[in-house]
């Protein structure tokens, strides 16, 4: 069963057509900060006023960091520290997490567990150095499924010490919003029918907070294209038609190049990836970017606009990034441990473990929880660890679909190694932060659980994370 949602896609078609052109700025003139320097940021939550479905439409009231959605573009060298102090003026409680960045747990963003949330008028200083190059993100962890949903995301980009000969570096942070007529979010947040689904899929996808009709580009040009999808529940399968993109990197982590299979980059919430994508079209052509994750649903999201230069680019061969300094996990020493998801439509679970007590899945849904790891609905996030791992130790985590449902897992303050796919061997045994499980599917991970502290191990879909799919896993 594909998970879909009749009732919000008919009209993403009609405001996407309304969109209007987008030319992404180039970012070379945008210098990062050299490794071992410090970079100071000012980040402030408030509400604001943003065009996100294009020009023929009214203003979007969103949630912003500095009155732009997505927040600033953080970049720094790999190896440096960044400092950054977030102002909450939003109007409710809020924190800022650092998606994929291996840090000191207090740092992690996560409210009650690794700080108190930033109140309304209050400000918190992050402040913790970026081991790994590669593409992440921020966004806050309170009330995430609306909090993020109404704009507040924006990009973290950490350079490699030689950044790739590329012609120009591009960030794509896509999201996905549920607009009324009137291009307002609907205010149905949090819904027990999208916790209980597919999360809160919207009808207008953006590219850089703003619905996009031409992304220009020249014919012999090659780009490095970060995607980032900051969607609250919205899984992305783009298709690049006429073009050969090559992966290069997964959740920021350098992977061997490769075209992903059937040529679709499937992104899922919480995760990036970086293609190396060489411009071979036609000058004056166009070429469209497709999603065709969910079927029935597909549209064009943008299109390759080329103009009539032709140019030549700096770089004639396949480039592969240097690997980030992740501790490998030692396989046979590792321990195992049994992660299975349930709930959700169409399972037939019938009750669940609520903090400490049966519960059956009538009074769940009255506390708006549909999901489980292990039998377990949790929620806020303050919980009894799922398991405790000994600093330094190897672990592997064999996770169980057992649901109708999509699941990206991630997993807070490490990095893991994506070892089998319902029992075969993935390709590249690639390091990701985030997971997606199909329904059904088993998926086992590999990491060294070698930074202290509680984690947040949960659902990116967020109304799936609120709706009790998380939990905690400490190291000690
Ligand atoms: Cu991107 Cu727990 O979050
Ligand atoms: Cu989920």
């Amino acid at each position: 069963m594909r998970p879909t949602n009749c009732r919000t896609a008919l009209t993403r078609r009609a405001l996407l057509a309304a969109g209007g052109a987008l030319y992404l700025e180039p970012l070379a003139e945008r210098a990062a900060s050299a490794a071992g320097s410090l970079k100071e940021i000012h980040l402030r939550a408030q509400q604001s006023e943003t065009s996100v479905a294009g020009p023929r439409y009214p203003k979007t009231p969103v949630w912003s960091y500095n009155h732009s959605v997505p927040g600033p573009e953080i970049r720094v060298r790999q190896g440096s520290r960044l400092k950054v102090t977030v102002a909450n003026a939003l109007g409710e409680p809020t924190t800022v997490h650092w998606h994929g960045i291996r840090l000191p747990n207090r740092m992690d963003g996560v409210p009650h567990l690794t700080q108190a949330p930033i109140q309304q008028g209050e400000t918190f200083t992050y402040e913790f150095d970026v081991p790994d190059a590669g593409t992440y993100w921020y966004h806050p962890h309170q009330r995430g499924f609306e909090q993020v949903a109404r704009g507040l995301f924006g990009a973290l980009i950490v350079e490699e010490p030689e950044p790739l000969a590329v012609d120009r570096d591009v960030v794509w942070m896509l999201s996905d919003w549920r607009l009324t007529a009137d291009a307002k979010p609907d205010g149905n947040f949090g819904s027990l029918h999208d916790i209980s689904h597919a999360g809160r899929l919207g009808n207008t996808v953006t590219i850089n907070g703003e619905v996009g009709e031409k992304f220009a580009v020249r014919a012999g040009e090659r780009i490095r294209l970060r995607l980032i999808n900051a969607a609250s529940a919205r899984i992305f399968a783009l298709e690049f038609k006429d073009h050969d993109p090559r992966v290069i990197a997964i959740d920021g982590q350098p992977v061997q190049p490769h075209t992903p299979p059937s040529g679709r980059c499937i992104l899922a919430p919480g995760m990036r990836m970086d293609l190396l994508l060489h411009m071979t079209g036609r000058p004056r052509n166009h070429y469209s970017v497709e999603d065709r994750f969910y079927r029935g649903r597909e549209y064009r999201l943008i299109d390759l606009a080329y103009t009539d230069q032709v140019g030549s680019s700096s770089l004639f061969r396949e480039v592969t990034l240097d690997p980030n300094p992740l501790p490998e996990p030692d396989l046979s020493a590792a321990q195992r441990h049994d992660v299975i998801l349930g709930g959700g439509m169409m399972s037939g679970m019938m009750a669940a473990t609520v903090h400490g007590r049966r519960m059956d899945i009538q009074d769940m849904m009255r506390r708006g929880l549909a999901w489980t790891i292990n039998g377990v609905a949790e929620s806020g996030h303050i919980h009894e660890p799922m398991v405790t791992l000994k600093r330094g130790s190897s672990h592997i985590l064999r996770m169980q679909n057992d649901t109708a449902w999509w699941h990206p897992m991630h997993l807070h303050g490490h990095v893991f190694r994506v070892l089998l796919r319902n029992g075969e061997a993935t390709r590249f045994k690639e390091w990701q932060d985030t997971v997606l499980l199909a329904p059904r599917e088993r998926v086992e991970i590999a990491f060294v659980a070698d930074n202290s502290g509680d984690w947040m191990f949960h659902c990116h879909v967020l109304d799936h994370q609120a709706g009790g799919m998380m939990g905690t896993i400490r190291v000690a």
